[in-house]
């Protein structure tokens, strides 16, 4: 039996599996285990199921001596130092595809938020300020026949482009070193779609240079990860007009204070990362999370894993 701290309690019925085969410890709060919590009660343990928001960099792995696997319930790893894991020969688990479809829904539902300025009929009415039908009233644009641009051609980009195809849009695609330039995608999308992971290379991919090149007509939607975009450069732009309106599901900070410049854009529509907030899709990230552990303290490789070359590191390790 190994050790275990979860970082919260997840939906479903998947730390049960764990609890049956390992001693759990369950973070029972709302708000995640400050850092100073989180060494403590990693200082012990051998194994971590962790979130998103929960930091688990090199100085807090040295202080884990005995910790031999990070389970990340996410697909995204930009909260863990992966290469100092991997220095440790910890695997790292993540929870890819089961959120996919999930995600891209909520993708399409922000770009027809943006198109349609749903969220500012819905402040407009309940503020009490519609009186009649007008046929200049709160007009949007066409999703259909717009020209969508998609950053990031990994699994979630994919499932949005293929919605988006349904909708008659013309897409264009940009990841890394490949497809069209970033620079011609600005410039020609009605709407920019974020999908990449965040990096060294990714962290402010989108700045007030990037938001210059985009049509003053466009919409920039983030449902990826918030410090891809540099926040105080899109509030002033949008204040601006540099770009029609923006809809993000992810921030920087997250969550944006109560006086953050962009919380007063009326062409803004945010949300609380709900990106993969549906009943299965997070029961089955907790499986899957789970799924990872298990592998991991049965000496087995992780089904999903973050940081594979781990093992082909062991794997060519001497034995001790
Ligand atoms: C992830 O899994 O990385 C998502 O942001 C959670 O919704």
């Amino acid at each position: 039996m190994a050790r275990v701290f979860v970082t919260r309690q997840l939906p479903g019925g998947a730390l049960d599996r764990l609890g049956a085969a390992h001693e759990v410890e369950v973070w029972a709060e709302r708000m995640p285990p400050e850092p100073p919590q989180l060494r403590d009660k990693t200082a012990a343990a051998e194994a971590l199921l962790t979130l998103l928001t929960d930091a688990v960099d090199a100085s807090l792995l040295e202080s884990a001596p005995r910790l031999k696997a990070i389970s990340n319930y996410a697909v995204g790893t930009d909260n863990i130092d992966l290469p100092a894991a991997t220095a440790r020969g910890i695997p790292v688990g993540n929870t890819p595809d089961v959120l996919t479809e999930a995600t891209a829904d909520l993708t399409l539902a922000l770009i027809l938020a943006a198109a349609r300025r749903i969220t500012e009929g819905d402040r407009y009415v309940r503020a009490g300020e519609w009186r009649t039908w007008e046929p200049g009233l709160l007009l949007g644009h066409d999703l259909s026949g717009a020209t969508v641009g998609i950053v990031g051609h990994g699994r979630i980009g994919r499932a949005v482009g293929r919605r988006l195809q349904g909708f008659g849009c013309e897409l264009i695609y940009t990841s890394r070193g490949s497809d069209a330039p970033l620079t011609e995608l600005l410039e020609r999308a009605d709407f920019v779609t974020l999908h990449a992971p965040l990096t060294d290379d990714s962290r402010h991919l989108i700045g007030a240079a990037e938001l210059k090149r985009m049509k003053p007509t466009a919409h920039l939607v983030n449902t990826a990860r918030g410090p891809l975009v540099d926040s105080d450069a899109l509030a002033r732009a949008l204040a601006a007009g540099v770009l029609a309106g923006a809809a993000l599901d992810v921030t920087d900070p997250e969550p944006l204070p109560g006086d953050h410049p962009l919380l007063d854009a009326p062409n803004l529509t945010v949300l609380p990362h709900l990106g993969s907030a549906t009943h299965s899709a997070r029961e089955a990230m907790a499986e899957r999370a789970v799924d990872n552990l298990l592998a991991a303290l049965s000496g087995e490789r992780m089904p999903f894993c973050a940081n594979p070359e781990v093992y082909e590191e062991r794997a060519t390790r001497p034995a001790p």
